[in-house]
């Protein structure tokens, strides 16, 4: 049995293949032709943060696939009554076939993990966004080809986002230009690939402006993530420079892409005429979200079936 908790869980050889299948069963949903791998499956869904992307391309993504779903919040559940984690495993992978979750720490849904029966999907922690960075990857190859050897501008804060473009670039043979405040650095240990940290696949800049030079695809992220709320006023100061502008965009490639996970602040982050301009290609990488992980659960669920 297999979890995806971390992007370093799986190998290269995987990855090809999931991004194969993302594109048959994306191709399907297109044109309406019916896929039904996961008929009396049932998903759990269990949110300890709020969601839009998350929550609707999980759903409606096991939905397609003819199974189900359960739907969890810590209010509504024994999860906000202190009931323990390990507890809630035992009981919640007894009823249902697989399990995503949205939670804090990344040591909370390892421990989840360790006494489930079924598959556990990381569905963003504090540490980690591995879901995201499938669909982003996977729309970067739908537009530009294979990402091997390209590079990736990350402007802004070293967060769940930023350690798991680091471990992909390790894993796929990609480079990323890491700008972040001081302060604000990723973590080098969980940033780190299967290999351990390596020099070669991320290279540190304090001006976001050198670190777009030449990107294929810049990219970034609220400055406040979800859990960090108390950190807001301090980090709009820090932040106020890693703003993804027109000056920014302009030095990267002619054809580089702009992507943000969403949900976006215009005028902080990111400037409208970015995220909204020719470059942007932030609604495909939402609606990858759910072809990605229609072909990540049918993975975890049937192993290869091409
Ligand atoms: N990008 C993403 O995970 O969005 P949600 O928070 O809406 O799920
Ligand atoms: N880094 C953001 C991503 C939201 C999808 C957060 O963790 O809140």
């Amino acid at each position: 049995m297999k979890h995806y908790l971390q992007f370093k869980d799986f190998t290269a050889d995987e990855y090809a293949y999931l991004f194969e299948r993302a594109a048959l069963i994306k191709k399907k949903f297109k044109s309406y032709e019916k896929h039904h791998p996961l008929v009396d499956r049932t998903l759990a869904m269990i949110f300890e943060k709020a969601s839009t992307r998350t929550r609707v391309s999980f759903e409606a993504g096991m939905y397609q696939l003819g199974g189900s779903v359960v739907h969890l919040t810590t209010g509504d559940s024994q999860l906000g009554r202190a009931e323990p984690i390990e507890d809630s495993a035992k009981v919640i992978s007894r009823m249902t076939d697989l399990v995503m979750i949205r939670t804090f720490e990344q040591t909370k849904i390892e421990r989840f993990a360790a006494h489930s029966r079924v598959p556990v999907i990381n569905g963003l922690t504090n540490e980690f966004h591995p879901c995201q960075i499938l669909a982003d990857i996977f729309t970067f190859i739908e537009h530009r080809g294979s990402i091997a050897g390209k590079v990736v501008a990350w402007v802004g804060d070293g967060n769940n986002m930023a350690n798991t473009w680091l471990q992909a670039a390790e894993l796929l043979g990609f480079k990323v230009h890491v700008s972040t405040p001081r302060g604000y650095e990723v973590d080098e240990k969980l940033a780190s690939g299967p290999s351990g940290p390596s020099a070669g696949s991320y290279q540190f800049f304090s001006d976001p402006l050198e670190a777009c030079k030449g990107a294929d695809l810049v990219t970034t992220d609220v400055w406040t993530s979800m859990g960090y709320e108390a950190e807001n006023e301090a980090r709009k100061k820090a932040f106020a420079d890693w703003c993804v502008d027109q000056e920014m965009m302009a030095v990267a490639k002619p054809d580089a892409l702009f992507m943000h996970c969403l949900p976006a602040h215009r005028g902080e982050e990111v400037e409208a005429d970015v995220i909204d301009g020719p470059q942007s290609v932030v609604w495909d990488e939402a609606e990858n979200r759910m072809h990605v992980q229609k072909a990540l659960m049918e993975y975890l669920l049937l192993g290869r079936v091409a």
